[in-house]
């Protein structure tokens, strides 16, 4: 048995049941199983829905049918979150938060109890629940498994976490009076202004603040961190984070790092741009999205619409029906759609990566998402960054301040078209040492993913110390 359990770990994967963790979970999954991982993935039944509708899956298929037929041993299961199917998730965030660290944690309890019940073949060894989950440490322990987070942002996002009471202390947490200030006391990170934390170290929102304060504790106890980033990209903070707890960069976990079996994860059904790309030149198309999160104030879409026409850019903009975070539909300015017939495309979602990898596009307007970042780094696309909220605020700063491969649009909360229109000439026109930087980065993620690289290297030690940790169970 011990033998058997060596030979083939069944890990239990858990997302959090949003677009930005269920992809680079179900990607970490193909991953997994490509290695010889035996893997249950574990979505809601509301995620199911979603991505059975964007999909148009058949009755009884599931986002891995294609990788099961082609021999991968990963297992689907949908459990509820504790919400009915109809409830409206996004409007009800706060709600919604509740119930995944309550009912969520219980309807996971009983599922894995279950699974355990069921003396799988092979036997469940592992969890890895995403760090945004505050119940891994407790299932984990109440059913003597390895406990794995797996962490989707960048190493220095947890890093800055691990510092809060180091924030608390020097009076840069929660706080507005010294936006001057540089930060220079985060173990690994060099230097940080107070306005690039995560807006959970900014907020007065207690209810997000404490949420992802459970996580993190939660995730401090882990027994291995995996974390959706690349060693040479932060190499000095992933060393200070590996001074407290087992780290290893696997990044960037998707479909072109490990397999030519390409899987759509996708929420939304996505609309097809490629026609609309093949009749522009190379290099010349904006992209623009804030992902699938973020809402956006009507005047600043006003001043980014202004700031377009302004530019006289090409672009496709993915304008999701619930950017402004509210149910109204009319979301662009008056004329804009018929100002930029021909010029512009405006749809509610789309392949990104698709869209990314195009040669048409020259330019990436960009939220900050995480996976947005890596997504773009990978299409070799300079973004011009319009942060909104949590991580994306520190991404900014790795992608501005430290990378200088995008440019701001504007000064936090002072959009000004005018500006808009500039920066956005900045990125399409692509200076040399934007160019160089873009290209120098994708060579780093590449050889990272290659056979002897970084990401490859150490998703390898993680199975193997895993799989040591699994036998001293
Ligand atoms: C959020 C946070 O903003 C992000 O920083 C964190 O790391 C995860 O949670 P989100 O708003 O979803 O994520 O942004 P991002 O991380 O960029 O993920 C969005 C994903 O949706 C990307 O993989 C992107 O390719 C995809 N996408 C986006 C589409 O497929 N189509 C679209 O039209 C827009």
């Amino acid at each position: 048995m011990e033998l058997k359990k060596h030979l083939q770990p069944h890990a239990v994967l858990i997302p959090l049941p949003l677009q930005g963790h269920i992809t680079p979970f179900t990607h970490l999954a193909m991953k997994l199983a490509s290695k010889g991982f035996t893997i249950t993935f574990v979505d809601t039944e509301s995620t199911h829905q979603q991505i059975a509708t964007a999909q148009s899956l058949k009755d009884g298929d599931n986002p891995f049918s294609h990788g099961q037929k082609c021999g991968l041993d990963i297992r689907y299961a949908k459990i509820s979150d504790g919400f009915p199917l109809s409830f409206d998730r996004r409007a009800n965030a706060r709600q919604f938060m509740k119930g995944l660290t309550h009912v969520f944690q219980t309807h996971v309890d009983d599922f894995i109890e279950n699974l355990v019940l069921s003396k799988p073949n092979p036997p469940i060894s592992c969890i890895i629940a995403d760090s945004f989950h505050v119940w891994g440490s407790m299932i984990a322990k109440k059913y003597n498994l390895v406990n794995v987070s797996f962490w989707t942002e960048p190493a220095t996002v947890l890093t800055v976490f691990y510092h809060m009471n180091l924030l608390k202390s020097n009076g840069h947490f929660g706080s507005h009076d010294k936006y001057e200030d540089t930060i220079r006391y985060i173990p690994g990170v060099q230097t940080i202004k107070p306005e690039d934390l995560p807006s959970y170290c900014q907020d007065d929102d207690p209810s997000a603040c404490n949420y992802v304060f459970k996580c993190i504790k939660d995730a401090q106890k882990a027994d291995f961190v995996i974390g959706n980033t690349v060693q040479e990209l932060e190499s000095s903070t992933i060393s200070a984070l590996q001074v407290q707890q087992p780290f290893y960069a696997i990044g960037p976990v998707f479909p072109t790092s490990f397999t030519k079996r390409t899987i759509s994860t996708s929420l939304l059904p996505a609309s097809d741009c490629t026609n609309w790309l093949n009749s522009k030149q190379d290099g010349t198309v904006l992209y623009i999205s804030f992902g699938s999160l973020a809402n956006l104030s009507k005047q600043d879409i006003l001043e980014i619409a202004q700031g377009i026409l302004i530019s006289k850019v090409s672009f496709i903009w993915v304008l999701r029906h619930n950017i402004l975070g509210s149910g109204e539909r009319n979301i662009l300015p008056l004329g804009f759609e018929e100002e930029t017939t021909g010029r512009g495309l405006v749809v509610p979602w789309c392949s990104q990566l698709a869209v990314l990898s195009h040669p048409a596009v020259g330019g990436f307007l960009t939220h900050c998402g995480w996976n947005s970042i890596l997504e773009s780094m990978w299409c070799k696309v300079p973004m011009v960054c319009f942060p909104v909220l949590a991580d994306q605020l520190t991404n900014r700063k790795l992608v501005v301040d430290d990378w200088r491969i995008g440019v701001n649009l504007c000064t936090r909360g002072l959009i000004r078209r005018e500006l808009v229109a500039e920066n956005i000439g900045r990125i399409m026109s692509r200076s040399d040492e934007l160019k160089k930087n873009i290209e120098k980065t994708k060579i780093i993620l590449q050889n990272a993913l290659s056979d002897e690289g970084s990401s490859e290297k150490n998703l390898n030690q993680f199975i193997e110390d895993m799989k040591n940790k699994i036998l001293q169970k």
